[in-house]
């Protein structure tokens, strides 16, 4: 199945569906669509069946709430439902590795294995949720464009910048892409998120933690962090992308497809 509009029990959402074998659900972050990771589904769909879906409030799917974590990793669950999935490796991008940790609370007996990238488990403090509201307020005055020009700079990194200045321009596009409802929506269950340190220190999948390493929204010590939470005996690795700032899989697609198809390998043996 390619790209397609899935009517599912929470709703319709726009998904890319490529590949056969192990399903690997791919989950954005914010305030992107599933065009993030459109060069992972390319190269692992060869060896595994990729499934992305745009988040609610993003890119093709609906644009109504309620938007809080639980509800994204809901929908999450709905979708497989839909798709007669029953497990399957969850790799998430920021927001969407707290989807991921979402879905670890919502439905553990369905995630075989957990990719995080750029991600952290912790919930925002006073500073952060603070930052959230400020955001909120200037997307509703202002628009998604002034919000984006603020949030740029920070999620690619300064190699990209310098040397790749067509990928912030195209990242900057999809950014753009949002609508104001889905923007604050998400703003709203990112201020709210709960903790995930305690789902972590119980997590008993193989777990892949990955980060770029010029990230300043999720620096290394949040993925170092996140690591050391796992509990012991759990398989897990960290891989640290040379190169790349916030959105490591859109600023060194070759880089991180390959820690992922290592990953991914060893869960179908
Ligand atoms: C993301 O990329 O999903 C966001 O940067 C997450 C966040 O702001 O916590």
């Amino acid at each position: 199945m390619g790209p397609v509009i899935v009517h599912t029990e929470n709703g319709h959402f726009g998904v890319d569906d490529v590949g056969s074998g192990l399903p690997v659900v791919f989950l954005h972050g914010f305030p992107h669509t599933r065009a993030l990771w459109a060069q992972q589904l390319f190269a692992l769909s060869v060896s595994v069946r990729c499934i992305a879906p745009d988040l609610r409030g993003f890119g093709e799917s609906l644009v109504s709430g309620p938007f809080t974590m639980e509800q994204y990793a809901s929908d999450v669950a709905a979708l497989l439902d839909h798709l007669r999935i029953e497990h399957a490796v969850l790799v998430g991008l920021s927001m969407g590795g707290y989807i991921a940790m979402a879905c670890l609370r919502h439905m553990p007996e369905r995630v075989v294995a957990l990719a995080l990238c750029d991600t952290q488990a912790n919930a925002d403090d006073e500073a952060a949720k603070q930052k959230r509201n400020d955001m909120i307020r200037m997307v509703e005055a202002d628009g998604v464009d002034a919000l984006v020009r603020l949030l740029l700079p920070g999620m690619v990194g300064q190699s990209t910048q310098m040397l790749r200045p067509d990928l912030a321009v195209e990242m900057g596009r999809m950014m753009r892409s949002a609508p104001v409802a889905g923007i604050v929506g998400a703003l709203t269950a990112l201020r709210d998120r709960p903790d995930s340190t305690e789902t972590m220190r119980r997590a008993a999948v193989p777990t892949l933690v990955a980060v770029g390493d010029e990230d300043v929204i999720t620096p290394l010590h949040k993925a170092e962090e996140l690591v050391g939470l796992l509990p012991r005996g759990t398989r897990r690795r960290l891989d640290v992308i040379a190169g790349a700032g916030h959105v490591s899989c859109f600023e060194r697609p070759s880089a991180v497809t390959h820690v992922l198809a290592e990953f991914l390998s060893a869960q179908q043996t």
